[in-house]
């Protein structure tokens, strides 16, 4: 009874936001979003690589700063400031052993099926389907694979939890929300490489015993949006959507659910509620959505980049992937360099490079001689790297025992155009524009700091207004429900630690 309402009430949503920019949603939950008309198209971005880059092209700059609704990051920051959805497709470079995620797109764009396949695609699927749903979960295990999406929780044990919940309902969702300004990863995947994401995603469903998933594409992804339905038409005619997978007892479906413009929506609880049609603000957990997610029912949740490991995990074993990265981060990770780098783009490296090693030898340095002063990874709700600790290895314990993290991999360079009083006012714009709302700290605190350092850029703050900013910046640290909340105050702490020099004079 309860699953065949749950059912209707999925379809009922299916129907009325299938499109994209489709006008139907609650007004209520209307409001929450900034893109739910649209509006996006042909702006010029505001998100924090394009601030960096803002120099590059004052003009342009000035255009973003107009936008109502504001623009927050087009999956472009390789060519910062950014304007459109017009630039060519950035460098792809592999600088690990294995090209596990930017392989394939390092030769070209795979995007039909048949392309895929010839390299190999939905191979892994069809023997992991003559296999047991336990093979699969053990190999994801044994890989050592952990989310993408920033918290870098183990991923064979997020697998794990959904399996083991009682038969009945289940759910997989891709997380295509990408909203971290910098990061450009998850667009390029999907746009070029969609089949890679369904196979993922099928085989995530087929360990787990869902049977429905969803693709959670952000409104600033039009083309990924349009390519990731062209693939599951594809998937679906070749037999690996719908009734009896490849032929055997498993059936799973999957469709893309289009965004509607709201950052926080790539949080997991505020993203379900998305889906579901209500406003999407952030809930306390437990429950996980492991427990009770979409619809009340069990649901993995994955970044897209995690998805995208699947597939080679399973056909070359866990040891395999595990044989990759060092310390606690196996495996490799993508990340995009932005346009203050002399070489932009993507690449694809194992963990335990440094950080210097991204910046120096990957991105070559500054474009035009430009004079590092830090460097924002997975940001900008995240602590900054300051030139003294550019040796830090990537791997998720050590960046953050700097007070930093690898986040979603976005990698953002600032150079000496950038004032560090102009940064903090502009995250905290960032924060305060995309808070949900529903905790005191973040909703308050995030607008109430911004004021500060407006104010403190302008000349007119004074000692008393610094300390009220330590204080805000500790509640929101200790008591915020989300991590956009405790991200910004993680950014804070990172700045006022590491660049006192240019903080404390702007505080008379
Ligand atoms: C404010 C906020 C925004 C987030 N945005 C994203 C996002 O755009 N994409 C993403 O994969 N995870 C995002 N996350 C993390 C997700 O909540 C979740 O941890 C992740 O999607 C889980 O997938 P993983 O285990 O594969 O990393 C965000 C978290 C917060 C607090
Ligand atoms: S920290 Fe901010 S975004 Fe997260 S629940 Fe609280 S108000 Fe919402």
């Amino acid at each position: 009874m309860q699953e065949s309402g749950l059912a209707s009430s999925m379809n009922s949503t299916q129907e009325t936001n299938r499109t994209h920019g489709a006008h139907t949603l609650r007004a209520d939950v209307e409001s929450f979003y900034h893109l739910s008309h649209g509006g996006h198209t042909g702006k010029a971005c505001q998100g924090t690589a394009c601030f960096a880059a803002r120099h590059f092209n004052p003009g342009r700059w000035a255009e973003a700063m107009q936008n109502d609704p504001r623009v927050y990051c087009l999956g472009e920051c390789f060519a910062g400031p950014a304007k459109g959805q017009t630039k060519p497709r950035p460098p792809v470079r592999v600088s690990s052993r294995e090209g596990i995620v930017l392989g394939r797109l390092a030769g070209g764009r795979v995007r039909a099926l048949d392309a895929y396949r010839q390299q190999g695609g939905y191979a892994a699927l069809a023997a992991a389907l003559k296999n047991t749903t336990e093979a699969v979960l053990a190999t994801v295990d044994k890989s050592g694979l952990r989310g993408r999406g920033g918290a870098g929780f183990p991923t064979g044990r997020k697998w794990r939890a959904v399996a083991s919940q009682p038969p009945g309902q289940k759910y997989v969702i891709a997380n295509a929300d990408e909203g971290d300004a910098g990061a450009y990863i998850d667009r390029y995947l999907m746009e070029d490489d969609p089949h890679a994401l369904i196979e993922g995603m099928i085989l995530a469903g087929f360990a787990v015993g869902a049977s429905k998933g969803y693709i959670y594409v952000r409104a600033e992804y039009p083309a990924a949006d349009a390519i990731l339905r062209a693939a599951l038409d594809e998937a679906r005619a070749a037999g690996w959507l719908g009734a009896r997978v490849g032929g055997t007892e498993f059936s799973f479906e999957l469709e893309v659910y289009s965004g509607h413009g709201s950052y926080v929506c790539g949080e997991e609880t505020s993203l379900l509620r998305s889906i579901e049609g209500n406003r999407p603000e952030v809930m306390a957990r437990p429950p996980y959505p492991t427990e009770r997610g979409l619809f009340g029912r069990p649901t993995l949740l994955n970044n897209v980049e995690t998805l995208f490991n699947i597939p080679w995990i399973v056909t070359h074993g866990g040891e395999a992937y595990a044989a990759l990265g060092f310390s606690k981060s196996r495996g490799t990770k993508a990340l995009s360099l932005n346009s203050l780098f002399n070489r932009p783009g993507l690449y694809e490296v194992e963990f335990g490079v440094t950080v210097r090693h991204i910046v120096e030898e990957l991105g070559g340095g500054l474009r035009g001689g430009g004079t590092l002063k830090g460097v924002i990874i997975g940001g900008p709700i995240i602590g900054v790297i300051p030139l003294h600790l550019l040796d830090t290895p990537l791997g998720f314990e050590e960046l953050a025992a700097i007070g930093a993290g690898v986040g979603h991999g976005g990698v953002v360079a600032f150079d000496e155009h950038t004032s560090i009083p102009e940064l903090v006012e502009h995250v905290f714009s960032f924060g305060a524009y995309e808070s949900c709302g529903k905790c005191t700290p973040c909703r308050g605190g995030s607008g109430r700091v911004k004021e500060i350092f407006a104010n403190a850029v302008a000349g007119d703050a004074t000692k008393g207004d610094l300390q009220e900013c330590r204080d805000l910046v500790t509640a929101m640290k200790l008591t915020s429900l989300c991590g956009h909340g405790t991200g910004l105050a993680r950014f804070a702490e990172s700045i006022l630690r590491h660049y006192p020099k240019e903080i404390e004079p702007c505080f008379k």
